[in-house]
């Protein structure tokens, strides 16, 4: 029997959103825009193709030079990762010693945990408040002087809730100044709630604040992975050093430039997501289901013991969603006929539940 690590057998594998497996389904499970790479995209991508061959820029340089410009901050505060999720694990391998602990709101983003673990770090996971937003009290009392990393994600996956820029503020008073707090942003540009936080106006004033950021999402490049860190220069230099060499590929790179300088065209698409994320959820709430509001590219329904029923209609009509087992269905925004199809969906499952 080969020795392995005893702290893995407790650990959950990530789960990856179901996959349509014939043309009449659609994948509403893994939070992914509904639209191919923009045509500027897919030449940038083309042309670097011929350089395969080659290593990447593991410093990403010339990314990180355009997103220094677009935040107005130092290039050497910015660390880069494949996909946001990579840069996660980078933070908690620089923060946390075996044991140490990572706090966080749950239920969101279902890496946390596993990261954590991975990492031989804890996972503290406090309990989300009846109207599915971040519980900040419940949450200072829960730090300890074994918390390391502090986790933020705003909006939150799967609830789609936000968390207010007083409600942070009040927050880091609470948090000892030695303790790094990370607001993940993954959802950031579907975010309209006008009192929220941003994590670039914390990184700035607070010297324990680095932020999540993703090209996966609004950005379309969820296939070709890349995410970065915004982080003081010190905490940068540390993700420097634990993470996987040239794990950012230079297609990725260079999607992710042609990306920011597309980003009116971008910008349209976001438009119409959030457009679509409205009306559906009003349209849900009309069919009778009670929807918090959601500023994610996505909606949560929290069904409890009914979760598995529905789950059985939305497939019925050809609908993949994102289940968490006895607490509810994240069902990410797709284009407007795959919306049309949720909401039948969730119609006919309302008068099968109500009967
Ligand atoms: C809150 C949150 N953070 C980070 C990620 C990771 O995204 P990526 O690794 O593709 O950047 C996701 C993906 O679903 C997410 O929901």
């Amino acid at each position: 029997m080969i020795r392995q690590r005893d702290a893995l057998s407790k650990l959950p594998n990530y789960r990856q959103g179901a996959s349509p497996e014939t043309d009449d389904v659609v994948k509403l499970s893994s939070n992914e825009v509904p639209f191919e790479p923009l045509a500027a995209v897919k030449q940038a991508i083309a042309a670097e193709i011929d350089t395969a061959n080659i290593y990447p820029d593991m410093m990403a340089t010339a990314l990180r030079e355009r997103l220094a410009q677009k935040h107005d901050i130092d290039p050497m505060q910015i660390a880069v990762g494949a996909g946001s999720v990579e840069v996660a694990s980078q933070l908690i391998a620089a923060t946390c010693d075996e044991g140490d602990e990572v706090l966080f709101a749950w239920r969101s983003f279902e890496a946390y945990p596993v990261m954590a673990l991975t990492h031989g770090a804890e996972p503290v996971m406090v309990p989300l408040t009846e109207d599915e937003r971040h519980d900040f009290d419940a949450m200072a009392a829960a730090i300890t002087d074994k918390t390391r990393l502090i986790i933020i994600c705003n909006p939150n996956n799967p609830t789609g809730a936000t968390c207010s820029h007083a409600e942070v503020e009040a927050f880091m008073q609470k948090v000892p100044k030695d303790v790094l707090v990370v607001i993940d942003e993954a959802y950031e540009h579907f975010n309209r709630d006008p009192e929220t936080a941003l994590g670039l106006d914390f990184f700035k004033r607070y010297d324990n604040v680095a932020v999540l950021h993703t090209f996966s999402k609004a950005y379309g490049l969820a296939g070709l992975r890349v995410g970065y860190a915004i982080a003081p220069i010190e905490v940068c230099d540390n993700l420097r050093k634990v993470c996987v060499p040239f794990a950012v590929t230079a297609l990725a790179q260079r999607a992710a430039c042609a990306s920011l300088d597309a980003e009116d065209e971008l910008s349209e698409r976001i438009e119409q997501l959030v457009s679509e994320r409205e009306r559906v959820i009003e349209q849900v709430r009309e069919t009778g289901w009670n929807v918090v509001d959601s500023h994610g590219n996505f909606f949560w329904l929290r069904l409890n013991e009914d979760t598995e029923r529905v789950l059985g209609v939305l497939f019925e009509y050809g609908v993949l969603s994102r289940p968490f087992h006895g607490e509810g269905l994240r069902i990410t925004i797709g284009d407007p006929a795959a919306n049309d199809r949720v909401v039948h969906a969730l119609r006919a499952a309302h008068e099968l539940i109500s009967a």
